[in-house]
């Protein structure tokens, strides 16, 4: 099977799932979980399942791995990274920043991803070895080589120890750069970088269906997306992602 339909299939449920995402923003939602830090909605689980039924009605051998849980094949070589409303709680509280995210990988190595914005209708889609496109058209990362021309997103993530292991970070990238940003979508975060709108992006705990596609569209895109276990939170990952010309070390 071709990238080239998995990406097909990529697109169509992104879509699907954006335009559901579209007709339910601003409505009454039914809310499954409300935490601390974090939203679980019912429309999360919606989207997932709408998205996990296009995959499986394609290819029923494939694997669904969601951040509303698993479908399909667990054992299949193929499997889907899903992340079906990527700033839950941006959608909660009306604020039209928020997306689908979709990554394919083979065999353990990415291959497709798409990453869909309902709200600006656009839609970041590369296929590994083609260069990443936004609406159709190629992308590539920023030029700017100077953190002081920089303009960086940190996310804050969903957990106490997360937000008070990144508030010194976040101070010493503040004094360094043009602008910080924290926009409440991991996705939209890489995606943005990989077409040049911003430079650099650090988060502290992140999981893989928030930024398997974005990895992907970025890297080809030129940019450089580097992952660690994250020092605070078991089983998630420590994120550093920039235009690949932008040094972010010095203020990890
Ligand atoms: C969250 C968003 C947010 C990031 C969190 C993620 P969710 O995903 O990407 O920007 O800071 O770490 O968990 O819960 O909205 O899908
Ligand atoms: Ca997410």
């Amino acid at each position: 099977m071709s990238s080239s339909s998995l990406l097909s299939v990529a697109l169509e449920a992104a879509h699907a799932a954006g335009q559901l995402q579209r007709e339910n923003l601003g409505s009454d939602l039914a809310v499954n979980e409300m935490l601390q830090y974090d939203i679980k909605l019912d429309l999360d689980v919606r989207c997932q399942t709408l998205i996990t039924d296009i995959i499986l009605k394609n290819f029923p051998d494939h694997a669904v791995l969601g951040e509303e849980g698993n479908a399909g094949n667990p054992d299949g070589t193929t499997q889907w990274i899903v992340d079906p409303i990527d700033g839950t709680v941006n959608f909660f509280y009306g604020i039209p920043h928020f997306c689908v995210s979709i990554g394919v990988k083979v065999n353990g190595e990415l291959v497709a991803g798409v990453i869909y914005d309902p709200n600006q209708d656009e839609t970041w889609a590369v296929e590994k070895g083609s260069a990443p496109t936004l609406n159709g058209k190629t992308i590539r990362t920023s030029s700017r080589t100077k953190i002081s021309d920089a303009v960086v997103t940190c996310g804050f993530s969903k957990s106490e120890e997360a937000i008070l292991a990144s508030f010194e970070r976040y101070k010493r990238i503040s004094l360094a750069v043009k602008k910080t940003r924290m926009l409440g979508s991991a996705a939209l975060a890489l995606a943005y970088i990989a077409c040049g709108r911003l430079d650099a992006y650090v988060e502290e705990q992140i999981s893989e269906w928030d930024v398997a596609a974005g990895r992907l569209i970025l890297e080809g895109a030129g940019g450089t997306f580097i992952e660690q276990p994250s020092r605070t939170h078991e089983g998630k990952m420590f994120i550093v992602a920039t235009n690949g010309k932008i040094d972010m070390n010095p203020y990890l």
